[in-house]
């Protein structure tokens, strides 16, 4: 159900609003205050309550995985903002920390506490200047006033704060690949075990968290774990909270809403996104990110044999609630939540096109499935577009993207796959349509 509220949002776009003293007269650093003088554990507890699932795109619940860390040994600990935001259609978090990044440093700080971590990395996408200077000058800002650094609000817990520039790889959010690029090396995912929190940055335990993660951390602890779970329409799914939704594509109004977890689809393009650019029909939608799978208006939802999901059983997959679970039981995901929309008069042959160029382009290579299947999923699309494939060679993406599918070491491969896969299958007709008329002309359509 459409709920809008403002934790995160309520100053974007106000001369200012992204300021210490605006942040502090909205009750900023008062949650970080409270968090320094409670144990560890109560910070933990806490936070698992509120059901915050990770904003990142797997979903992992937040407070668990700070429990995941160990108890404080001879190596230090570090907590790794992930801000690199490749995701084509997704820009949510670059927002957050043009806009709020006080937000974002107070989350920092309340996980490095969580995580017995007194160093955290930003690890910013380079092109994402105005997001980088907003950040230093906000950690300046605090440095200043003795908010970081060796006694934080007279604590004797020393914090400090880093801003560290990507180099603009897709992979380098990936939270391995992201920490080999942190360390100075190639940015290519590692083999998990060990996973970060046993080994992560320079060999040490590591929590690596989205920026939208972190953010809301001040909110759970200024309203509680309880209450902030509750203002989610799934909060009995343990998807707790409120969250940004994103939409962009061919809406009348495309940008970031803060709402209650469990808005729709229907209601983020219609309601919040103003309905469809030139008042077309919906040709089809991607919930969350590229590598989800796309979605035609007319989907119908089917969840055999799942007691857990049966009121959404006849649902249209329009009318199926944002959240993590949901969507994952009806074979699709929810990635960053910032959903993808395609008018009728977008073509989607050019389309899947576009997005395979990018996964090309971005694969590292290190796993062959990924490296070569990318490489013939794309000579494929655009031989269907030049008008020079067979069917036979559609049929094969089924296969390559199939072989792609769990055979790599990390999901990048299988964001990759999945496009290929759902637009294919949904759209099987306009596929058909180029190869019978040799790429006929499709002139005046448009991509995404
Ligand atoms: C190819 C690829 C790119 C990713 N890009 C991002 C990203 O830009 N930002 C992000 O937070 N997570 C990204 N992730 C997910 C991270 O690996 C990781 O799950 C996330 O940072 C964990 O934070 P969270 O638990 O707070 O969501 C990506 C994953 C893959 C496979």
């Amino acid at each position: 159900m459409l709920k809008r509220t403002d934790y995160l949002t309520k100053n974007y776009g106000k001369p200012d609003g992204f300021s210490l003293q605006t942040y502090e007269s909205s009750g900023g650093y008062r949650s970080i205050r409270r968090v320094l003088s409670m144990p560890r554990e109560a910070v933990i507890e806490e936070a698992k309550k509120a059901h915050v699932r990770g904003r990142g795109g797997a979903g992992f619940d937040c407070g668990t995985k700070w429990s995941f860390m160990p108890k404080p040994g001879s190596k230090p600990h570090y907590l790794v903002i992930n801000a690199d935001e490749g995701e084509p259609g997704t820009f949510k978090d670059r927002t957050l920390m043009e806009q709020n990044p006080h937000a974002v440093l107070e989350g920092c700080m309340i996980g490095m506490y969580a995580i017995n971590a007194h160093a955290c990395y930003i690890y910013v996408r380079d092109e994402l200047h105005l997001a980088k200077s907003r950040l230093w000058g906000a950690i300046r800002e605090l440095r200043a006033k003795g908010f970081l650094g060796d006694l934080p609000f007279g604590n004797n817990y020393p914090l400090q704060i880093n801003v560290h520039t990507g180099a603009g790889a897709y992979i380098c959010g990936e939270e391995t690949s992201l920490l080999n690029s942190l360390e100075g090396r190639r940015g290519e995912p590692r083999l998990k075990p060990p996973f970060p929190a046993q080994a992560g940055a320079f060999g040490c335990p590591t929590t690596v968290n989205n920026v939208e993660t972190v953010a809301i951390m001040p909110t759970v602890f200024q309203l509680g774990g309880d209450a902030f779970s509750k203002l989610s329409d799934l909060h009995a799914w343990n998807d707790g909270g409120v969250r940004l939704f994103g939409v962009s594509g061919h809406v009348k109004r495309p940008g970031i809403y803060e709402c209650a977890v469990g808005l729709t689809l229907r209601e983020l393009i219609y309601d919040l996104g103003g309905g469809i650019e030139g008042d077309r029909e919906l040709l089809g939608v991607i919930p969350g990110g590229s590598s989800c799978p796309v979605h035609l208006p007319n989907e119908v939802v089917h969840v055999p044999n799942n007691p857990k999901f049966e009121l959404f059983n006849g649902r249209s997959i329009l009318d199926l609630p944002l959240g993590v679970d949901p969507f994952r039981t009806v074979g699709s995901m929810l990635g960053t939540c910032c959903a993808i929309v395609l008018s009728d008069a977008a073509d989607p042959v050019l389309a899947m096109q576009n997005l395979m160029r990018f996964y090309k382009h971005e694969s590292c290579g290190q796993c062959t499935p990924c490296r070569e299947g990318c490489g013939w999923l794309e000579r494929i699309f655009d031989k269907i577009v030049e008008g020079t494939a067979s069917l036979e060679e559609l049929d094969q993406v089924h296969e390559i993207a199939s072989n792609i599918t769990g055979n790599t070491i990390c999901a990048f491969g299988d964001g990759a796959a999945q496009p290929a896969l759902s637009f294919v299958r949904k759209y099987r007709e306009q596929f058909e349509d180029y190869i019978l008329n040799q790429g006929r002309s499709q002139t005046g359509r448009l991509t995404v």
